[in-house]
């Protein structure tokens, strides 16, 4: 177990970090601040960390948030580092963020604000306008419609369920998930054999897996080409999963309907099809006290119990 003199321990914070996380460390065990001598933990949310000196006193690293990719998770494990996380804490923020978009793009409900915004405030242009956008922007329902989830972890099996309870057909894959239990949470959801037997099917769908070799341009070019015309892609997940590039030339060509992203690249950003957020997934003031909590109190059982919860 990691000890420091007169059982004082310094949490050293990054970026971004909610502030009801940190009031889990009492004043009399624990100093908490941006810069710290001697740190013995890295608490952090988006802060690159692959960039940062890790001085030795570090025995514990805790990531707000569920990926570890701003994290060099070998480096410190090959250390005896232990790397925490909260997973699943924002998988509602997440969640409500997917649906949200889904709804956006079915309903084409961006590019028809932005068509009516871009008036001067010329009335007879404007009724014209209104007129023209309601044929222009007719969306679609969702019943019936299919829902393919890419990752059946905690945000995915909530995204399925919300999914079902409006109506759609859910189809999901998941390389990991083998245990028939794990499939009953996801109340409904046809089994895929592959990630092609999703993409092929899926009206919409949504990506809820970490990036890894396995995952990068996990939606490559020839599964682009694949997928139903007028179909709508979301990744909310991490940047590297969609090769963009392709699915810009499918959205130009008019062969998928909508690109949800939660990682703008500056070569779709203004493009009429795609709607694309600044990591927005998990930034609820919920989701984010929520990882700040549950990773506050990983490292304070690691540092005085040598307790690991989730590593
Ligand atoms: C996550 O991995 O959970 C998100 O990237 C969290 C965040 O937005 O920082």
């Amino acid at each position: 177990m990691p000890e420091r003199g007169e059982n004082m321990y310094r949490i050293q914070t990054f970026n971004n970090i909610a502030i009801r996380g940190l009031e889990r460390y009492p004043r009399e065990t624990y100093e908490v601040a941006s810069s710290l001598p001697d740190p013995d933990a890295f608490m952090l949310r988006s802060h690159n960390l692959h960039e940062t000196p890790i001085p030795d006193s570090v025995v514990a690293v805790g990531r707000a948030g569920s990926g570890v990719n701003n994290i060099p998770v070998d480096l410190l494990s090959e250390r005896g580092v232990a790397v925490f996380n909260a997973p699943g804490a924002n998988a509602n923020a997440v969640k409500e963020l997917v649906i949200g978009g889904l709804l956006l793009a079915a309903r084409n409900l961006i590019p028809a604000a932005e068509y009516l915004r871009g008036l001067d405030g010329d009335l007879p242009d404007f009724e014209k306008r209104v007129e023209d956008g309601k044929k222009r922007f007719v969306g679609f329902e969702l019943p019936g419609r299919t829902l393919g989830v890419i990752g059946l972890g905690a945000i995915g099996v909530k995204i399925a369920n919300a999914a079902r309870g409006l109506g759609m057909h859910v189809i999901g894959y998941d390389p990991k998930i083998t245990v028939e239990s794990a499939w009953r949470l996801a109340s409904d959801v046809e089994r895929a054999r592959s990630v092609d037997a999703v993409v092929s099917q899926a009206d919409v769908i949504t990506f809820h897996v970490p990036l890894n070799d396995q995952t990068r341009n996990i939606l490559d070019a020839t599964r682009i080409r694949s997928l139903k015309p007028g179909a709508i892609v979301i990744n909310l997940a991490r940047d590297g999963i969609v090769d963009d590039t392709a699915l810009g030339a499918a959205l130009d060509a008019g062969r998928v309907h909508a690109y949800v992203s939660d990682f703008p690249t500056p070569a779709l950003i203004r493009h009429p099809r795609v709607i694309t957020l600044p990591h927005l997934g998990a930034s609820t003031v919920e989701s984010e006290e929520n990882c700040a909590v549950m990773i506050a109190d990983q490292l304070r059982d690691y540092l005085e119990h040598g307790n690991v919860v989730n590593s």
